[in-house]
C-alpha cells in the first residue's frame, strides 16, 4: 500500500525588487538568491519557480504545510524585495513543479511565453491573478524541460 501523503499546499506571491539598478550587480543578487534558495529548499523538500518581471517578482513556493509556511516567513522578511503579497494559498493534490529552485526572466528565447502572459500590467496595478502567475511559471518549466527533450515524462 502507498504511504499516506502528508498534506501538500502552495503559496503564489508576488513582489517588488529592491535590487541594484546595475545589470551586473542585479545578476549576482539573482544568482545570490537562487544558491541559498536551491540548497534550503533541497533540505526542506521545497519545489519552487520564480519569475522575475521587469521590477517585480513572482514566485510559485510548493511543498509540505509547515515547510512552505517556514520557507514563506523567511522570503517575506528579505530586504531584497517588498510589498510582498500572497496572491493565493492553498492545498494542493500534487506538485507542478520539479526543481528545488528555479527562476527564469524574458530571454529571446521565452518571450512570446511572457507576452502571452502579459503579467507587468496586472503587477503594476497590484492586482495579478494566481492563474496567470501559476500559468506563466508551468509553460515556462515546460518549455525548458522540452528544449531538453524531457517534456514526455510529465504528461
Ligand atoms: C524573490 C526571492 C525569492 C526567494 N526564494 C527563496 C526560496 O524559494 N527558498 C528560500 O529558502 N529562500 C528564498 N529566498 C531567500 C530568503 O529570503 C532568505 O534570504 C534565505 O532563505 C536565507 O534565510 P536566512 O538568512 O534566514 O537563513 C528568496 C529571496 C527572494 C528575494
Amino acid at each position: 500500500m502507498r504511504a499516506k501523503r502528508t498534506s501538500l499546499v502552495h503559496i503564489i506571491y508576488f513582489s517588488r525588487l529592491n535590487l541594484s539598478p546595475d545589470p551586473a550587480k542585479r545578476s549576482e543578487q539573482i544568482g545570490d538568491i537562487g544558491r541559498v534558495a536551491q540548497k534550503k529548499n533541497e533540505f526542506s523538500v521545497i519545489t519552487s519557480f520564480l519569475v522575475i518581471e521587469g521590477n517585480f517578482a513572482c514566485q510559485v513556493i510548493e511543498g509540505e504545510r509547515s515547510s512552505v509556511h517556514e520557507t514563506f516567513d523567511r522570503v517575506n522578511a528579505d530586504q531584497r524585495h517588498r510589498e510582498v503579497q500572497i496572491s493565493e494559498w492553498r492545498e494542493i493534490t500534487k506538485r507542478e513543479f520539479v526543481h528545488s529552485f528555479k527562476s527564469a526572466q524574458r530571454t529571446a528565447t521565452n518571450e512570446t511565453l511572457f507576452a502571452k502572459a502579459n503579467l507587468l500590467p496586472m503587477l503594476q496595478r497590484g492586482t495579478p491573478k494566481a492563474s496567470a502567475i501559476h500559468g506563466l511559471c508551468v509553460a515556462l518549466q515546460n518549455d525548458a524541460m522540452s528544449r531538453q527533450g524531457i517534456d514526455h515524462l510529465f504528461i
